[in-house]
């Protein structure tokens, strides 16, 4: 019983590998893929901060997409600005004077309500130094 299982399991790989191709063959043509982010040109031998250490540039990229003009976490810190009677324009973390370094840290690597924890994968722990310098250094 396990010998005919074993079987059916080869018989399944090897089914699956010879699709393969077919699944691609749409992509033929088209070249490789491109290789990963960590190994392209502006990384060089994976380092993504020798592209720029700028805590700045990090930030707008990193978080950006929710902590820039209309980004949903704009959004929700505006809200929560406001009610606290601050001017809306403090729902930018750029803004804010009261972001500690280990503040930031904590709620990157943790999250916050509906702020995902973002991975060492999102952000490096170099990466993450420079932004959490950037955004709780005293202004
Ligand atoms: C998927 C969207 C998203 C991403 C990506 C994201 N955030 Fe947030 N962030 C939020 C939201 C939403 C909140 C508000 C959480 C709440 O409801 O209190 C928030 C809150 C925060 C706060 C807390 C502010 C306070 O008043 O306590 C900090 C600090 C922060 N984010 C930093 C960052 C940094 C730095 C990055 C990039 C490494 C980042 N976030 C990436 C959505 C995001």
């Amino acid at each position: 019983m396990k010998r005919v299982l074993l079987i059916g399991a080869i018989a399944l790989l090897a089914a699956c590998s010879k699709q393969q191709p077919a699944a691609h063959a749409a992509d033929a043509g088209k070249g490789p893929p491109p290789p990963p982010y960590q190994m392209r040109p502006e990384f060089p031998g994976g380092n993504r901060m020798a592209a720029t250490s700028d805590g700045k540039t990090l930030f707008e990229y990193h978080c950006g997409y929710c902590h820039l003009t209309g980004g949903m976490g704009t959004n929700l810190l505006t809200k929560q600005r406001m009610a606290a009677g601050e001017p809306p324009e403090m729902g930018l973390l750029a803004n804010r004077k009261d972001l500690t370094p280990d503040y930031v840290k904590t709620v990157v690597r943790h999250g916050k309500n509906a702020m995902p924890p973002q991975t060492k994968v999102d952000l490096t722990d170099p990466e993450l130094d420079a932004v959490a310098l950037y955004l709780g250094k005293a202004k």
